[in-house]
């Protein structure tokens, strides 16, 4: 009993002494945070350089310069690990992804997630890439060339201008009506997308269709009438009230009489370049 006591009382000694040198050993270290930093940040940078929104923070310091962060990891290391400044210049600390602030993530998409890489807030990226409700997902490759890596060429050499669009996928660019209709697509931010496969230049489409990446599209707008929103394709679909209600022959799509409303009902079937009709997916 007495040697339980005992055991006890030398357990919480040790474990004062532990909490007490271990309080002197954070002190320690804070002392040493404090210090180096105010030696050296005095010089370097100033006091926003980690605070979000300061002027001086450093994203803004990589837009300043064209976002060419060369110039930075000239002190910072190549790994960015902060190489001889040491561990208090790391940025991986934050930007802690294998790529480090190279990351796709870092600088457009979400920079709390690593899977969503294309800007989301303006736009239509949301829809061709990430909450699509009528079709397949859209690869980047599409619509652009995609870097390997953050320095490839044509990546960010004119970041004050809009973004490239390249067109070097195939879907785009998707032939039908046996070859006859060979879609060749253009960009430009006044005039949008046109002469898109996916977007109406089909057998039977809205071959004339033009896209401004921030319109709001229905049903009609790539193939029937892009005003009342009817799917139904023009000639030569067959035509007529029987043909209104696609189901019949095309599974991909579900009406609801109620809510006079269609939805895409297999999402990676619509829009992939292959027509689904009677229960078979097929060149058209
Ligand atoms: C001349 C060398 C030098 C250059 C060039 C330089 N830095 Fe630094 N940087 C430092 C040093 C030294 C520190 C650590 C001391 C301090 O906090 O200022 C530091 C700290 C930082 C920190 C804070 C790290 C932390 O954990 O708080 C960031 C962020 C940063 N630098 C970003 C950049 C960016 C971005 C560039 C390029 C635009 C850049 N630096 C260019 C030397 C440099
Ligand atoms: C203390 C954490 C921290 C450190 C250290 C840090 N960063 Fe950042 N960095 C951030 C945060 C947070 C953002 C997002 C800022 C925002 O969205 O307002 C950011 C944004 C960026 C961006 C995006 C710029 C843009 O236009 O969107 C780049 C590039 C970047 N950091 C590079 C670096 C480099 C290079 C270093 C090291 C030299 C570094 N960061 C160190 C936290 C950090
Ligand atoms: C340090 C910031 C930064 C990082 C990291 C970054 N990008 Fe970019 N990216 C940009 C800028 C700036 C643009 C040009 C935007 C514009 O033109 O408006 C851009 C544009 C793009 C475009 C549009 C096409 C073009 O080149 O104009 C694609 C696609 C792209 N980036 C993919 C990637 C991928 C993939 C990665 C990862 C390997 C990556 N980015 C990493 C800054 C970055
Ligand atoms: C359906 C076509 C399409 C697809 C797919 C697509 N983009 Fe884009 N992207 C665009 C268009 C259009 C713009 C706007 C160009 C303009 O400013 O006129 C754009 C702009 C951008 C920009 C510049 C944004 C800005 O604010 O300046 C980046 C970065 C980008 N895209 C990255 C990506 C990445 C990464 C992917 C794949 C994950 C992707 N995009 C997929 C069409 C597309
Ligand atoms: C009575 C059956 C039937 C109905 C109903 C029908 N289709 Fe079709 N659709 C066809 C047939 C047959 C083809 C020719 C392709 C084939 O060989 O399967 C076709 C082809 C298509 C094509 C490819 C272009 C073409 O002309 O070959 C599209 C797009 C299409 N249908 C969309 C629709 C949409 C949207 C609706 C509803 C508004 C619809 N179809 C209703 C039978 C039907
Ligand atoms: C962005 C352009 C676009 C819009 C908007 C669109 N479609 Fe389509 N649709 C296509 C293309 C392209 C095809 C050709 C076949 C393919 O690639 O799936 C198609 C084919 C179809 C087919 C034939 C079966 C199939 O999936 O191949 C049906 C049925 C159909 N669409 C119904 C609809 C309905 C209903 C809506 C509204 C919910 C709609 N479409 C909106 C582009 C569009």
């Amino acid at each position: 009993m007495i040697d339980e006591v005992m055991k006890m009382k030398k357990l919480y000694f040790y474990s004062v002494l532990l909490t007490i040198s271990m309080a002197f050993l954070w002190a320690g270290c804070s002392d040493i945070k404090e210090n180096i930093p105010v030696a050296t940040s005095s010089n370097v940078h100033g006091e926003g350089i980690v605070k979000r929104g300061a002027p001086d923070h450093h994203s803004v310091l990589i837009k300043n310069q064209k976002y060419d962060m060369k110039p930075c990891t000239a002190c910072h290391a190549t790994d960015y690990k902060g190489g001889i400044i040491g561990a208090n210049a790391s940025c991986v600390g934050c930007h802690s992804q294998p790529k480090g602030p190279e990351a796709c993530n870092t600088c457009h998409g979400s920079y709390r997630n690593p899977t969503i890489i294309a800007p989301t807030a303006n736009g239509a990226h949301n829809v061709h890439l990430y909450a699509s409700v009528l079709g397949k997902k859209v690869n980047c490759v599409e619509c652009h060339t995609v870097p390997a890596t953050y320095y490839a060429a044509g990546h960010i050499d004119n970041p004050d201008d809009p973004a490239e669009i390249v067109f070097g996928g195939t879907l785009a660019k998707k032939a039908t009506n046996g070859g006859l209709i060979v879609p060749v697509p253009t960009y430009s931010t006044a005039n949008g997308c046109a002469n898109t496969y996916c977007h109406g230049t089909f057998k039977s489409g809205n071959l004339t269709n033009t896209v401004k990446w921030t319109d709001k599209i229905n049903c009609g707008s790539c193939h029937g009438d892009p005003v009342t929103g009817n799917p139904l394709p023009k000639l030569p679909h067959i035509q007529g009230a029987f043909a209104n209600n696609c189901a019949t022959c095309h599974n991909t799509v579900k009406y609801d009489a109620a809510t006079v409303s269609w939805t895409v009902d297999s999402l990676h079937l619509h829009i992939d370049g292959k027509l689904r009709s009677f229960g078979t997916d097929k060149d058209f």
